[in-house]
């Protein structure tokens, strides 16, 4: 077998970023095996060893616990990992983070006391426990807040955006059933969007999916000329999970202006990945997530305007908690890991995109030094450097006779990237696949929580 060797020096000498939000940890690589292009990449890679600078303070001490113990988790498993009969040595790299981040141990550090000593209930009266858990949810809701331009009387506490697309959506629809009838929406927002869309289809409301063009965005003068009368609301996402492509969403928020008609975003891909401002943007409704921003699984928020006041029919009954848009326990140590994961990513963000845009560019530039045929999708000036989407325009023969794919079709059990690997949607829908030699597209997603090393593995032939 002809490989190429690759030593532990060479993938860590000159890629090593200093990251100033953690001691982060340096994980050494052994890589055992590197077939270079056009066959499947094979990266057998086990980390052995972590650095942490010393517990200084009880509160350093407990980060250092909380990371240490990440860390041992994900690096240092002698017995590897055996899944649906697959097994490996070390855990395969991570290279899917607009599916979900991980969590940052200052959030997780943040949280912890809200499930130990601080468990209260927020929305008990009478005692000590639900006012400290009480004022807690308040402080993640200021954070979050601020985070987007919004007031904290404007952020409702939900379990994720899927819920806040639905709320959104349905809510608003259902709201205004007697005046309003038709939405707009476009054909590559997520799924929880688009089979909202569907739902009201059902329930005989129209609606209409607007294309995008090959550079994944929509045409604004469709947009304006898909507006009727009762349209109730124009929702578009701000960063495509798949593609990455940013929508124009100070013209989008204008024309819905101007029409006076609400506009919802789904932002998941893009709350503390670029600086957001409701107001710029005109929006009313906007949904957030905290998986995809290095907080916890399981919560998000809703921004919805307070003036001019948008108005949703709550999707569940209940307690009326959150305004009685989301009836039940807020819960507290997920708000709680929000909140401080929002506050982490305002003070953070300059640095993580610059972080994130040098890791896009070196792994570019990697693939296209082997694969010349490389696309980036979408537009590349309007795009989240941490999502990646490529196709190969080119397919060639291998060595059995049969037609590979060459693009970065990865050993996946050793690197894991977006599933999405022959067809991403939203490549049809932008039209890349009307080539003939377009095999396939798949996504990459960096995170600044991710490390360099992932990165150069990924480019290593
Ligand atoms: C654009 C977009 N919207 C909505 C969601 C759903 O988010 P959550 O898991 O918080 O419900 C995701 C996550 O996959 C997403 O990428």
């Amino acid at each position: 077998m002809s490989g190429t060797r690759c030593s532990t020096e060479q993938i860590l000498d000159d890629f090593l970023f200093h990251t100033p939000t953690l001691e982060r940890v340096v994980p050494p690589v052994s890589l055992h095996l590197c077939i270079p292009f056009p066959f499947a990449t094979f990266l057998l890679i086990r980390r052995q060893t972590l650095t942490t600078k010393p517990a200084s303070t009880a509160s350093d001490f407990v980060r250092t616990l909380s990371t240490a113990v990440a860390v041992a988790e994900t690096y240092d498993d002698p017995d590897g990992v055996s899944m649906k009969g697959v097994k490996i040595s070390g855990r395969p790299l991570y290279l899917d983070m607009q599916a979900t981040s991980s969590v940052d141990p200052r959030v997780v550090d943040a949280m912890l006391p809200y499930y130990l000593t601080r468990y209260g209930n927020p929305h008990s009266r009478t005692h000590m426990y639900g006012w400290e858990s009480d004022s807690a949810v308040e402080t993640a809701r200021a954070q979050v807040a601020d985070l987007i331009g919004a007031s904290p009387k404007e952020i409702v506490f939900t379990s994720g955006a899927t819920e806040c697309n639905n709320i959104s959506i349905k809510g608003v629809m259902h709201f205004y059933k007697d005046k309003k009838r038709h939405v707009i929406t476009t054909q590559t927002e997520h799924k929880c969007v688009l089979d909202s869309c569907r739902h009201l289809q059902q329930e005989g409301y129209n609606v209409t999916y607007l294309p995008v063009k090959t550079d994944g965005l929509i045409d604004l003068d469709e947009l304006r000329s898909s507006i009727r009368p009762d349209t109730g609301l124009v929702s578009v996402m701000a960063v495509n999970n798949e593609i990455g492509v940013i929508q124009l969403m100070e013209e989008i928020g204008e024309i819905c202006k101007e029409f006076k008609i609400p506009f919802h975003t789904d932002a998941a891909q893009v709350l503390g990945k670029i600086p957001i401002d409701v107001d710029k943007w005109n929006v009313s409704l906007m949904s957030l997530s905290g998986h995809k921003v290095y907080g916890p699984k399981g919560i998000g928020a809703l921004y919805m305007r307070r003036r001019p006041r948008i108005r949703v029919e709550p999707q569940m009954n209940g307690g009326g908690q959150e305004r009685g848009i989301q009836s039940g326990t807020v819960p507290t140590p997920l708000v709680v890991g929000f909140g401080a994961a929002c506050e982490i990513a305002k003070k953070e963000m300059e640095y993580d995109e610059k972080r994130v845009r040098a890791l896009q560019n070196r792994m570019l530039k990697g693939i296209r030094k082997n694969l010349d045929m490389v696309v980036v999708n979408g537009s590349e000036e309007r795009h989240y450097p941490g999502n990646l989407n490529r196709s190969a325009h080119k397919i060639v023969p291998n060595n059995s006779g049969t037609w590979c794919f060459v693009g970065m079709i990865a050993a996946t059990v050793d690197v894991t990237f977006s599933d999405k690997i022959t067809c991403c949607y939203c490549a049809i829908y932008m039209g890349i696949f009307g080539n003939a030699f377009v095999v396939g597209g798949d996504t990459i997603g960096i995170g600044t929580m991710g490390n360099s090393d992932e990165t150069k593995l990924m480019i290593f032939w």
